[in-house]
């Protein structure tokens, strides 16, 4: 990668979206662990989440969503120069998730690498893709974020297992001279968070052990409270902040899409921006939280359901582990008819390559392994997105 002319914009020119086949719903969950639809519905909005097969894994899912996005940018794979692929749950601590996306893709070319900001991720990884474009280090950049959250969950811990699901959406960053594409960007870190929302064990400060395993530390952990808190009293100023970086109103923004955590939060950021909720993307109920690839997925189902035109302004805005949050204050450019494109791609034609001399085992959490034999697969129906209709909040730092 080298250095060239340096263009003054960033057009988002792809999208696309991966959603595996296996649905844990509320019921599902409500046999592992004490919990009911009732009380899961009312403080989260989810109804039901995403579960990855066992020849699934995050690289094999961001690659589907990768190659829709690229075929909707109308370019070739090996056009790309740069991979950037957020998550949180790689396949392996080395090398890089984005390296075997490359590779499935056909990439020949591409510098890949991953980005680790959680639920931010995608986030911070658009605004590494529009600095390597407005630098002049690339033409066009692949931005993923794909999770495979539900093997890093403990089934006997209501409080995490019934938020998190499996998905991926990757974009395309294109230069342009043209104005459009991201006009206002806004990054935060906040490290007195750092324990809020972790995994343990597993890295060098606790590598993995028989003891570790056996104190269940190989699990995602999370307060939820302090976590709930900080959403709510970040999300809506890091938003405002990209608007007005933009030079923009928040009356001026047709529609936010959110990281999807929590219909709750979405309804704060609404309030927080003064915004209706008939402008906030919501798909939580179908997806429950899937970290960094809540962004893209739900910005390719807004694109392809005829929630965004030519010339709209949008705002992504994400919260997440550490704690993070960024905003991206987007100018529509891309036909969204394009998107169609994409989602006749189909996951066959995605081969992850496998580890040599690997005796593979199953990956398949004990508690999910009777949901995913159930028959399949589930249609997608993109028709039903709909913004969210949530309970009156219950949590004080709403009322
Ligand atoms: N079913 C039934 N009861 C439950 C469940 C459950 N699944 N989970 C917790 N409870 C109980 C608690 O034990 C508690 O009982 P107690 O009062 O007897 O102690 C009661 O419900 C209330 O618990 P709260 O934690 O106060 O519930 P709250 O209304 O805050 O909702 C929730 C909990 C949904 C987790 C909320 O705090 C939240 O959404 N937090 C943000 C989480 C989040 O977004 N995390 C992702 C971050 S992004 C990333 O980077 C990964």
């Amino acid at each position: 990668m080298t250095a060239d002319a340096r263009p003054r914009y960033a057009h988002l020119t792809g999208w696309g979206r991966y959603a595996p086949a296996g649905v844990l719903t509320n019921a599902d969950l409500a046999r592992m662990v004490d919990t009911s639809d009732e009380w899961i519905v009312s403080r989260t909005g989810i109804r039901e989440r995403r579960v990855a097969a066992a020849h699934e894994t995050t690289a094999s899912m961001a690659a589907v969503a990768a190659k829709r996005a690229i075929a909707v940018a109308g370019i070739q794979a090996d056009d790309i120069d740069l991979i950037l692929l957020a998550t949180l749950t790689p396949d392996y601590w080395m090398p890089a998730t984005a390296a075997l996306v490359k590779e499935a893709i056909g990439n020949t070319r591409a510098v890949a690498m991953d980005v680790s900001a959680a639920c931010s991720g995608f986030v911070y990884g658009y605004s590494m893709a529009q600095a390597y474009i407005t630098s002049g280090m690339a033409r066009h950049v692949l931005v993923i974020g794909a999770e495979l959250l539900t093997r890093f969950l403990d089934y006997t811990d209501r409080n995490t297992c019934i938020l998190f699901g499996d998905g991926a959406g990757a974009v395309v960053l294109s230069a342009s001279d043209e104005a459009g594409g991201g006009l206002g960007i806004e990054l935060t870190t906040e490290p007195q968070g750092a324990y809020m929302i972790w995994l343990p064990s597993g890295g060098s400060k606790s590598p993995p052990s028989t003891a570790t395993i056996a104190r269940g530390e190989h699990y995602i952990r999370m307060e939820g409270r302090e976590t709930y808190r900080f959403a709510t009293r970040t999300l809506a100023s890091t938003a405002l902040a990209a608007i007005e970086h933009a030079g923009w109103q928040p009356s001026d923004i047709s529609l936010i899409i959110p990281h999807q955590a929590n219909v709750r939060i979405i309804e704060a950021v609404a309030r927080g921006l003064g915004m209706s909720m008939d402008r906030m993307f919501v798909n939580v109920d179908r997806y429950g939280n899937t970290s960094a690839a809540s962004i893209p997925i739900a910005l390719a189902e807004a694109a392809n359901s005829g929630r965004i035109a030519v010339g709209d302004r949008i705002v992504i805005v994400a919260f997440g582990a550490g704690f993070t949050s960024g905003a991206v204050a987007i100018e529509w450019t891309a036909d969204p008819a394009r998107g169609a494109l994409g989602e006749g791609i189909s996951p066959d034609s995605v081969h992850i390559r496998p580890p040599v001399d690997w005796d593979s085992v199953d990956p398949i959490p004990e508690a999910l392994a009777e949901i995913l034999a159930r028959p399949g697969p589930v249609p997608l129906d993109l028709s039903d997105v709909v913004p969210g209709e949530p309970e009156p909040a219950a949590h004080p730092a709403l009322r």
